[in-house]
């Protein structure tokens, strides 16, 4: 899960370069560096840390040429520093990879025993040194290239220029995204197509065993084995850039606050006015008589498919299996009769829910993404897209998109039920209500968040917690738990409540904060029993709930978070909400970075 950017023009490269990888940093940002050929050789700046460092260095050591490749990083193989990071070159040739080169070890010794020198811990460094064993040996820039890419097993993005064939660009992808973008004044290769700014007006992917050979004019694509390949240019329309915090101090909280914003348009998408119920794409599977299906996802991703289990099974009556997407991979899961795998993504680049993706079209099993990125892989690989409309989503730890996906979920859910007049005789959602009024809801808890950063200042120095939810607030104590982990880094564990008593109840003691997720509803009781379980042994207890629930529980809670009353349907979405200001403001308080946190990126491209 690196970012990568090249570019080849008539005019400089440097500045796309640069501004491409800072719309790539969510992927990785351990290092940086570009390579451009400056009219004589290949010459290369990188950094160690932050974008930012690498931009510093190019103001006191400028770079400029017609043709460059860039790379922003996330280690894979080899410490974060500067010798590690991306682009790595030998005096004939730069690569910046994104992916893994399995068979590294095998390919290093056999280079090293003829005599190439490596100066990085990386596995990435072998792709460069192999195309110049390859150059060595005779053979021209795109023979050399196509050789060594046929020796790797493993994923690679790759671009590539050559020193002694400094008017082209290569590109080449197997696993890891790539798409190209034209300009009036040449191309860019980018991961990401939010990296491409306004000056690109065209875009295509390329696809697994694609090789792009660029000038500033033209582009040829090719397979490893010298045949060309037909890929169309399509014309791109850039977002309205709403990018920028916009007065918020980070993405994360900004993000947060669009979530009523992420709910409307989502619902109003897919509700139809005229109608009054809900209208689907086309899905690859008949709604009215599916038996069963297999929503298989990562991370929060993962947390909004098992909200989606509780209503698919409750709601439509539909057997709902779900799978985390790098276990599910490698399960060789037999796919069920009459039934659809539904593969829940917000950059649609996730390597494991790609590969799980792979794995159902292989079996033939019907196969729809929800993606926030439309042109993602993910949406051009499925045989139906359901989009989720949280817009750009910069922030690593996810917000915005798990209501955009919940919200789409519940609308697959609710579309389900119609179509299939399940239990069409008990009462039914009123689905034109709640799209005029949950948004405001919503806004409404979050016009005062006053009481959650009280409850994150009494929690910033803790080192454990516990999220506890029962029924559907379950999955939303697993999301609650990866929120706090993943950017105030203090160890957190979810678990159902009631499965407290079968072990996890002998960690509390007085020193364990315990954060409760109890919605009204018919598990309300046994929750309020799990509660007294935990107050008997002195967990200190901070309770989210409605007004009832703090009410009953006022004697056995050190806080009590109070929820407004809400259509019980909706209570996962508005829900999590306290669960991710709480992550916030402790990540706040304890100065992390919580846009950017350790070791992670936005979106992981590699297994
Ligand atoms: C969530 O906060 C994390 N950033 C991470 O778990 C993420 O949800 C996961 O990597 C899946 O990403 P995707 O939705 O882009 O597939």
């Amino acid at each position: 899960m690196c970012g990568i950017y090249a570019a080849i023009n008539n005019s400089s490269v440097t500045d796309f370069l640069i501004s491409g990888l800072s719309s790539l940093t969510y992927r990785g940002y351990d290092s940086a560096g570009v390579a451009v050929f400056n009219g004589t050789g290949i010459e290369r700046r990188r950094a160690e840390g932050k974008l930012s460092a690498l931009s510093d260095l190019l103001k006191i050591q400028p770079l400029d040429g017609k043709v460059g490749i860039a790379h922003t990083r996330w280690a894979t193989h080899g410490l974060p520093n500067e010798q590690n990071a991306h682009p790595h070159m030998t005096a004939r040739v730069a690569v910046a990879h994104n992916g893994i080169v399995e068979n590294y070890e095998k390919l290093r010794v056999m280079l090293e025993s003829s005599g190439y020198i490596f100066e990085s811990e990386t596995d990435s460094e072998t792709i460069a040194q192999l195309i110049t064993y390859y150059l060595d040996f005779g053979l021209d820039s795109e023979q050399a290239l196509c050789k060594a890419l046929a020796d790797i097993e493993g994923s690679f993005g790759v671009v590539v220029i050559f020193s002694d064939d400094a008017d082209k660009l290569y590109a080449s992808r197997k696993g890891s995204p790539l798409i190209l973008g034209r300009s009036e004044d040449g191309f860019s290769v980018s991961s990401d197509v939010n990296a491409f700014d306004e000056s690109i007006n065209s875009i295509t992917h390329l696809k697994d065993g694609d090789v792009a050979k660029l000038t500033p004019d033209s582009f040829n694509i090719f397979n490893l084995e010298g045949q060309s390949i037909v890929r169309l240019m399509q014309k791109i329309e850039h977002e309205k850039n709403v990018s920028g915090k916009q007065g918020y101090k980070h993405f994360m909280l900004k993000e947060i606050f669009e979530q009523p914003q992420v709910f409307e348009n989502t619902w109003r998408h897919y509700y139809s006015q005229v109608d009054g119920e809900f209208k689907l794409p086309k899905l690859p599977f008949n709604d009215k008589d599916i038996e069963r299906l297999s929503l298989v996802a990562c991370g929060t991703s993962f947390f909004a498919s098992m909200v989606a289990k509780y209503w698919l099974e409750e709601q439509a009556g539909i057997p709902t299996d779900i799978d985390i997407a790098s276990e599910f991979r490698y399960r060789n899961v037999p796919c069920a009769k009459n039934s659809a795998a539904l593969f829940v993504s917000q950059s649609g680049e996730t390597a494991d829910t790609l590969a799980a993706l792979n794995h159902c079209k292989s079996q033939q099993q019907p196969c729809v993404s929800l993606v926030n990125v439309l042109t993602s892989t993910m949406a051009t690989e499925s045989d139906g897209v359901m989009p989720t409309l949280a817009g750009p989503e910069i922030g690593v730890a996810s917000t915005k998109a798990f209501i955009g996906q919940l919200t789409t979920l519940l609308v697959l859910t609710l579309a389900l039920k119609n179509s299939r007049a399940y239990k069409k005789d008990t009462p039914q959602p009123n689905i034109a209500e709640i799209m005029t009024t949950f948004p405001d809801i919503m806004n409404g808890y979050l016009s005062d968040t006053s009481h959650i950063e009280r409850v994150a200042m009494d929690l910033k120095h803790v080192n454990n917690i516990l999220y506890l939810g029962r029924g559907i607030a379950y999955p939303l104590a697993e999301e609650g738990a990866l929120k706090l982990k993943e950017i105030t880094y203090i160890h957190a564990e979810a678990y159902p409540s009631g499965e407290l008593k079968h072990g996890p109840l002998a960690l509390v003691d007085e020193e364990m904060p315990v954060v409760m997720i109890v919605p009204p509803g018919p598990l309300f009781g046994k929750s309020m029993s799990n509660l007294r379980e935990v107050a008997s042994r002195g967990g200190k207890i901070y309770l989210i709930s409605d007004k009832e629930g703090i009410s009953q529980a006022k004697d056995f809670i050190k806080h009590g978070i109070e929820m407004p009353d809400v259509d019980p349907i909706l209570v996962p979405l508005l829900y999590t909400v306290p669960l991710q200001l709480l992550a916030y403001y402790v990540a706040l308080y304890k100065g992390h970075d919580v846009d950017q946190p350790r070791n992670l990126a936005k979106s992981v491209t590699v297994e």
